[in-house]
């Protein structure tokens, strides 16, 4: 059977890794998060005592960095040998992984490596520029997006969850923060590619959000499974509306 590329891009909280992640599961693909990645330098940068703000350093440690994943048990990350799953969301990483990524030579290292591991094709991958930079050509492109009181909402959850609780105004000033640095920063800015397919989940929950993503991959598997001479014109299918006024 064919596989296909699936990028998803997003800002934080807007629900794309958790959706990102049964997706693949669902199809027998990998995951690609690549925000854990540049988490991972970032880890790498606190623990190494660099100063975030020291670009050549943080380049360098970035050039160093062993980052593996293990896609056999729920996603793991492993840096230079040790599993960093949990370490790389703390607060301090989420606090400094917007500068650490706004470094060129930084994303030039971590572009690279997730080419190379998405050239395998059946592959879904989930970030901030995947769309827009990293596979521009993938076979279907994702965009979500969340009103931002409810982003932090989630986020204040999944902060509980591993023991940090935070008021939501903090939650909220943080996302922002994160929001408006991703996207304003002048290599690969957080954006919609042209051709993606906006999905706002504030209402949705991860099952509808999932199910409404496999609507487009099944029309789009479908038709690449199948010649398209003498195929049923499917009225809603990818192949005669462009995706965007799909809802
Ligand atoms: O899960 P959450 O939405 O908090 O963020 P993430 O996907 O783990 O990404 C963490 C940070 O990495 C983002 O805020 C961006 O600064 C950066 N990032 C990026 O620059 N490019 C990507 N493709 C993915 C993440």
């Amino acid at each position: 059977m064919k596989k296909i590329l699936i990028a998803i891009d997003g800002p934080a909280g807007s629900g794309k890794s958790t959706t990102a992640k049964l997706i693949a599961r669902k199809l027998g693909y990998i995951h690609l998060d690549t925000g854990a990645m540049y988490r991972s330098v970032t880890l790498k940068v606190l623990e190494s005592r660099v100063n975030p703000a020291d670009e050549e350093e943080v380049v360098r440690l970035a050039e160093e960095a062993d980052i593996v994943f293990d896609n056999d048990n729920g996603l793991r990350v492993a840096l230079d040998g040790e599993d960093v799953t949990e370490k790389i969301r703390s607060e301090e990483v989420t606090k400094n992984v917007s500068l650490v990524s706004s470094y060129p030579g930084v994303r030039k290292v971590m572009v690279d490596k997730q080419r190379e591991i998405g050239s395998q094709k059946g592959c879904v991958v989930d970030g901030r520029d995947i769309g827009t930079v990293v596979f521009p050509n993938a076979d279907l492109k994702f965009f979500m997006i969340a009103d931002v009181m409810e982003r932090a909402r989630r986020r204040q959850a999944e902060l509980s969850e591993s023991g940090t609780e935070l008021p939501i105004v903090k939650v909220v000033h943080d996302l922002k923060d994160r929001d408006m640095k991703d996207s304003t920063r002048e290599t690969s800015p957080l954006k919609k590619a042209e051709d993606a397919i906006e999905i706002d989940t504030t209402n949705l929950t991860i099952e509808e959000q999932v199910a409404k993503i496999l609507t487009f991959v099944d029309d789009l598997l479908m038709m690449v499974q199948e010649p398209v001479v003498g195929r049923r014109y499917q009225e809603g299918s990818v192949l005669n509306r462009q995706g965007k006024d799909r809802k």
